[in-house]
This record gives C-alpha cells, sequence and structure tokens, in this order.
C-alpha cells in the first residue's frame, strides 16, 4: 500500500501524485509554505490525506520556532494555521485536523515551548494513526454491501494515495477482493484532473484487482449495459443531514444509479462529516483554475480565450445515497451520525 505522506528521520516526505502514474517523485516539505504549496496543486489530495498533510504542516512550520517564546510561538501557529487553512476550503478533513491541533497546543500555552512543539509532533502522527484504524473499519463494515460476483463503479480516487491508510471506496472495493469475491471495477476517469485515470488505476493494478477505465460520459452507457451492482465513491464534506460533496461528477452519478436502480453508497472517515452545517447547501465548493479544463497535461485543448469553469466538487443529495460508511458503520436516513 502506498503511503502519500511519511517522516523519515524527523523529515517530512510527500508523494507528488499530479505525477502518477508516470513518474513515483517523493518530495521533501520542508515548511508550511511547501505544504501549503503541496496541497493546492494536489501534489498531495484527497479530504482524509490533506488532515493528516495539514497537521504534518503545522508541524514543520513551528519548527523555527521552537527557540521563540510562547507568545511568538503561538501566534505563528494561527498564522501558519490560517494560511494551510486557505488552501482548499470543501474538504473539512483539513480544518478539522487544523482545529485539532490548535486546540492542543492551546491547552499546553503555559508549558516550555519545546514541550508543545514536542506534543504537536505527537498530535499529527496521532491523526494518522486514527486514519489508518478509521479506513480499516471502513472497509470491514463495508463488505456486506458487496456481493459475492460484484460489478462496482467508483469515481476519483479514494484509496491509499487519499488517505492515510488503505483508503475508503476503494479500501472496502480491494478489501472485497482480498477476501475472495469476483469483483471487477469500473473506473471513470474523472476528468479534469484524471484522478479515476491516473491514481485508481494505478492503485487498483498495484493490488491486481481487475477493473476497466472508462471516460465520464461512459457511466450511463455502462450502467445500462454491464449489470452494475453498486456505485461507491468517497466524500470530502458530510452536512448533518447526510448531503455529501465529493468530487465533481459524483451528484451526476448519483443521478444515473437512482435510474437504473442501482445503490449509491459513500464511505468516509468521522473526521469528514460536518455537524456543524445542517444540508448540502453550506458547503463551499472550490472553484480552480478553468485552464484545468481549457487544457490536458498542460497541452491546450480548446481555443484559448474558451471560458471554463472548474469547479472541484459537487453535492449529492443526500435522497439518493442509499447509506454513508463510517469507521462506526452504515448509516440512512434520518442520519444520526452521533
Ligand atoms: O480534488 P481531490 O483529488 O482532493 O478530490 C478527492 C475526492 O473528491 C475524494 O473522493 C475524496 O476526497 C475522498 S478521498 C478518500
Amino acid at each position: 500500500m502506498i503511503k502519500p505522506l511519511f517522516w523519515e528521520d524527523n523529515r517530512l516526505f510527500i508523494v507528488d501524485q499530479t505525477l502518477l502514474p508516470l513518474e513515483y517523485k517523493q518530495i521533501e516539505i520542508k515548511n508550511h509554505l511547501d505544504m501549503a504549496d503541496a496541497v493546492k496543486r494536489l501534489a498531495i489530495r484527497g479530504a482524509p490525506a490533506i488532515g493528516i498533510a495539514a497537521a504534518a504542516g503545522l508541524v514543520v512550520g513551528l519548527k523555527s520556532f521552537i527557540n521563540s517564546g510562547s507568545t511568538i510561538f503561538l501566534e505563528k501557529l494561527d498564522e501558519i494555521t490560517a494560511i494551510l487553512n486557505s488552501t482548499r476550503p470543501t474538504a473539512v478533513n483539513l480544518s478539522w485536523a487544523l482545529k485539532r491541533m490548535k486546540s492542543v497546543a492551546k491547552s499546553m500555552k503555559h508549558k516550555p515551548v519545546p514541550d508543545i512543539w514536542d506534543r504537536l509532533y505527537q498530535e499529527a502522527l496521532t491523526i494518522h494513526q486514527e486514519d489508518i484504524a478509521m479506513c480499516q473499519a471502513i472497509a470491514r463494515h463495508g463488505q456486506n454491501l458487496i456481493p459475492e460476483k460484484a460489478n462496482i463503479l467508483t469515481h476519483c480516487n479514494t484509496g491509499g494515495l487519499a488517505t492515510g491508510g488503505l483508503g475508503t471506496a476503494l479500501g472496502i472495493i480491494i478489501t472485497a477482493y482480498q477476501n475472495g469475491k469476483d469483483i471487477h471495477v469500473y473506473v471513470d476517469e474523472t476528468r479534469p484532473l484524471l484522478q479515476g485515470a491516473r491514481l485508481t488505476a494505478w492503485e487498483l493494478t498495484e493490488e491486481k484487482v481487475p477493473y476497466t477505465l472508462i471516460s465520464d460520459n461512459m457511466a450511463a452507457y455502462v450502467m445500462s449495459t454491464q449489470n452494475i451492482d453498486a456505485v461507491i465513491v468517497g466524500a470530502d464534506r458530510i452536512a448533518a443531514n447526510g448531503d455529501t460533496a465529493n468530487k465533481i461528477g459524483t451528484y451526476g452519478l448519483a443521478v444515473l444509479a437512482d435510474f437504473h436502480n442501482v445503490p449509491f453508497y459513500i464511505a468516509a472517515p468521522s473526521s469528514t462529516i460536518d455537524p456543524g452545517i445542517q444540508s448540502g447547501q453550506q458547503i463551499t465548493i472550490e472553484e480552480r483554475d478553468g485552464n484545468e479544463v481549457r487544457n490536458l497535461f498542460g497541452t491546450q485543448i480548446s481555443p484559448m480565450n474558451s471560458k471554463a469553469i472548474s469547479p472541484a466538487f459537487d453535492v449529492t443529495p443526500n435522497k439518493l445515497i442509499a447509506g454513508i460508511i463510517t469507521e462506526k458503520g452504515r448509516f440512512g436516513t434520518p442520519y444520526n451520525f452521533l
């Protein structure tokens, strides 16, 4: 299983996912600005992974202030947290992890700064470890959704690259295959940035799980001809009523699944649930540069002045969702996540 982020001799590294699967490159993250840049350009991505990354980025960013007084250290904590928080607005895991780090630091504000920093380092590792455990529990709870022989459609990348552990939706699918089920996965390419074609296809190849890559516009055809048993995807933010933001294109898949009577499931750790918002209408959708749509791998594919939008996510209304699987089990309407 691939690790999107790891520590080696107290140094922090990520794998640059923008280059996969053509090139496997590790980058050292030396401070919070390196991490902010990596998160913004999707070198590290996926909701759980960016929560883990933000916590780790804060730790490396604060390292230079370990010998400062506590007033300066705590001011820098606020400053760096704000920088990391502003990188991507939709996945709640990012602000969830930073809030958790901040409250640990504030609870120790009268302690020596090196102790606060050590405790933050431990907290970042704990956030990572907890995500590994949540992925395992999600994979376990998801098993009874998958028949002995199943064709499953998925979108974007929700595997080891997107989390600290074995993944969410993809973790369920890969575990089902490893448990001996006869699984075939239909992988949506996931335009504009191709997380499905580049990352999910790569992970499934590594795990030897049989799959077929499709372009996004084939999903209706595939659902009407290939006996799809389930659609399983991840999430970036889940509102209290179950409305779910996930990679752009997810909502369309849920509508198609409803039309074809295919159950549509979400898999996510509880760090992706935002109990503070009642419905999906309150979720901020990240708007990225239109060049991501005008171009493909840096090559222009449309007239230069074409108007293009690049919303990174959409919201699937709860009524299209057959179940949300978290580490605590399977939830359905009315959602009572707590
Ligand atoms: O823009 P990305 O690649 O960060 O979007 C990722 C997704 O939408 C995933 O489905 C979601 O974060 C869940 S990852 C377990």
